[in-house]
């Protein structure tokens, strides 16, 4: 993780907290926690909101860097909700974001919950997440390209706006009119202040080189988040999470196909391997072949046992190395 101009003071924060302290925190009577706020104030404020929230987070696999961190911005929205409680002063503060990482690590599953907290903890008013791309942004004729944006942030208001692959914008060059969106979207960071919330997320390199080329960016962007990709076990923990979710289970033997399966596509993914997409689309398919073979084998109503269980004939074929490289020709 790396840290912007603004950024908060993670690594002494980290240190102090154990692990659970937000149950800690949160769970205390709201007196204790803060023996000046009013009590109608407390009463009014809803309970616990990143307590509730981190339980779903919680059960995302991994990602302990980004929990840290979301836990820091959820504490500085709180102690800042209290001291103005208290009538002390409150700094102002930007909350955009570059969330750097593969497909599939998980960065809009992110950008949802923290549409959802900051607007739990009253920054945002809406806390949706309006995802877009360069089409979204870039226009075809001089002007157009302004409108499509102040579009885009004008649905944004009170969420989030979350910007793919963030670089595009970058990538053609003076002329383009890429460079106008990123103009378009820092003038609305400048007139909307925390009325929205900006992330741009995309690949580590293109993202780097992004914000590299753009001197103006980084300090606009506080909050710098990397997302790993997933170990060969965290990616079959994300399996057995999705199907729990859907109420199947892998037999031991497809288990051990799947990790064989994940283990050869990260060895010889060409390009940037899909993490967690690569796990559900995967899933996905392997729960028609599922479907289809329980139809097919024609022995009347399958047993709940068997409604459940994901065999390894179920787990569709991934391309072989060799066959990889002769898509890619
Ligand atoms: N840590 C995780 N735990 C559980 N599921 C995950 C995790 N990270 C990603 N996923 C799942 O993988 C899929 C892709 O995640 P997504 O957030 O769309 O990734 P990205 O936006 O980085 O491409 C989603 O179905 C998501 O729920
Ligand atoms: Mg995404």
């Amino acid at each position: 993780m790396s840290v912007g101009e603004n950024r908060m003071p993670q690594e002494s924060v980290q240190k102090e907290r154990p692990a659970r302290q937000i149950s800690v925190v949160l769970r205390g009577p709201k007196a204790e926690a803060v023996p000046d706020a009013q009590p109608a104030a407390a009463a009014e404020r809803k309970p616990e909101p990143f307590a509730e929230m981190m339980q779903e987070f919680d059960r995302m696999i991994g990602l302990t860097e980004v929990k840290d961190l979301l836990y820091e911005i959820y504490a500085m929205l709180a102690v800042r909700r209290y001291r103005s409680e208290a009538g002390l002063a409150i700094q102002p503060q930007v909350y955009h974001m570059v969330f750097k990482g593969n497909p599939g690590t998980g960065k809009t599953t992110v950008a949802r919950m923290v549409a959802r907290l900051f607007q739990e903890m009253g920054v945002l008013t809406k806390g949706h997440l309006i995802e877009a791309e360069r089409a979204d942004l870039v226009g075809e004729y001089i002007g157009h390209t302004a409108l499509k944006t102040r579009e885009l942030i004008k649905r944004a208001m009170g969420g989030v706006l979350f910007i793919d692959e963030a670089y595009s914008l970058a990538r053609g060059g003076e002329k383009d009119f890429g460079k106008e969106a990123i103009d378009a979207l820092v003038k609305a960071m400048e007139d909307h202040k925390n009325q929205f919330i900006l992330i741009l997320a995309g690949y580590p390199d293109e993202m780097e080189e992004f914000l590299g080329t753009n001197p103006g960016l980084p300090s606009r962007f506080p909050v710098i988040i990397d997302f790993p990709d997933y170990s060969v076990d965290q990616l079959i923990q994300i399996a057995g999470l999705m199907l729990k979710e859907r109420e199947y289970v892998l037999t031991p033997q497809a288990e051990w196909k799947l990790r064989q399966q994940i283990q050869r596509e990260k060895d010889t993914c060409l390009a940037a391997f899909s993490n967690g997409r690569f796990i559900r689309n995967l899933l996905e398919k392997a729960l028609r072949n599922q479907a289809v073979r329980l139809l097919r084998q024609g022995t009347g109503t399958p047993s709940k046992q068997e409604l459940m269980a994901l065999r390894p004939e179920d787990l569709p074929q991934t391309p072989a190395p060799q066959e990889k490289l002769l898509f890619s020709l």
